[in-house]
């Protein structure tokens, strides 16, 4: 089967089901080491907490760490995939927090240089995640195009600041750099490491308004998490703070930020599913979809 026809496959069955879409999320940010990975693990397992089925990829090519973070070692990665040494399922790990992992290494970084013939296997093989509520694709941070192609391709962006100056300045990089390629993206905001939630708020407020006055682009704000010790001590234990401290300040405050990202009220998908993403990804010019 040629790679439209695989998407339109894709697209069929979704439409057929009669559910909604997968939203395809990914979690970005301007400056390094903000909590990307950490808030990205834990909101996914808040998300399947509350009854969603949650694909999380780890996106970041330098420093694959969503492993280390649950204490898993991967021995397959998307890459495998793509080269057709192994399925979708193979690689697939089913963590008991709830979730699934895929481990990306430089997996969908190439996609868009495969043959056809491989192309359309992988495509084939992602149909399995368009089962899901939801795809979060960890990435790394800055604006580098290969960052940029995943943001870009996704149903929505959530942007991760921490109160530091450079964190918002680089927070409003990536933001103008999204917005100048496509101006209609939802884009997100969580504050992390906010000594208080007046100074969460703050900060928002003044990256919302940053964007607002010269982009003409409206954030929304999902929310602030805590600064909180309990988040390093989870990575030294490799046990998400979700799951080893739930009733700690993070933890409240993740699953506050998966209520409102799951609540109906917050800004509506338009065009989400993973054929939707894929597409994206590679380029229209390269998929000819006619839908
Ligand atoms: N809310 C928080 N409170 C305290 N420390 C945090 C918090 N979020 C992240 N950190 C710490 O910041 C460091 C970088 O986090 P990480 O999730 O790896 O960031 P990124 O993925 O953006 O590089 C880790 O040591 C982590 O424990
Ligand atoms: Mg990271």
């Amino acid at each position: 089967m040629d790679q439209a026809a695989n998407l339109r496959k894709l697209v069929f069955e979704k439409k057929s089901g009669g559910e909604s879409k997968t939203r395809v999320i990914v979690v970005t940010s301007g400056k390094g080491g903000v909590g990307k990975t950490s808030l990205s693990v834990s909101l996914s397992i808040a998300l399947a907490q509350e009854g969603k089925s949650v694909t999380l990829v780890d996106a970041d090519l330098g420093l694959a760490n969503i492993n280390v973070v649950l204490g898993i070692i991967p021995k397959y990665n998307l890459y495998h995939v793509i080269k057709g040494k192994k399925k979708l399922k193979d690689i697939i790990i089913d963590v008991p927090e709830g979730i699934k992992i895929i481990a990306g290494a430089s997996g969908f970084h190439q996609i868009a240089n495969l043959e056809q013939k491989q192309r359309d296997s992988f495509i084939s093989s992602m149909s399995e995640l368009s089962k899901d509520d939801f795809l979060i694709i960890d990435t790394g941070a800055g604006v580098s195009q290969n960052v940029l192609s995943f943001v870009l391709a996704a149903h929505e962006v959530i942007v991760v600041t921490t109160p530091e100056p450079t964190a918002i300045t680089d927070a409003y990089g990536i933001i103008k750099a999204t917005v100048a390629q496509n101006s209609e993206k939802p884009i997100k905001l969580i504050v992390n490491r906010a000594q208080s939630s007046a100074e969460g708020k703050r900060v928002a407020q003044r990256v919302i308004n940053i964007a607002g006055q010269f982009l003409n682009v409206k954030v929304e704000s999902l929310g602030f998490v805590y600064d909180d010790l309990y988040v390093p001590k989870s990575v030294r234990n490799q046990k998400p703070f979700i799951v080893g401290y739930p009733k700690s300040k993070s933890s409240g405050c993740v699953r506050m930020i998966a209520d409102k990202i799951t609540n109906k009220e917050s800004s509506p998908v338009k065009n989400g599913g993973v054929a939707s993403f894929l597409k994206n990804l590679m380029g229209n010019k390269k998929m000819e979809m006619d839908d």
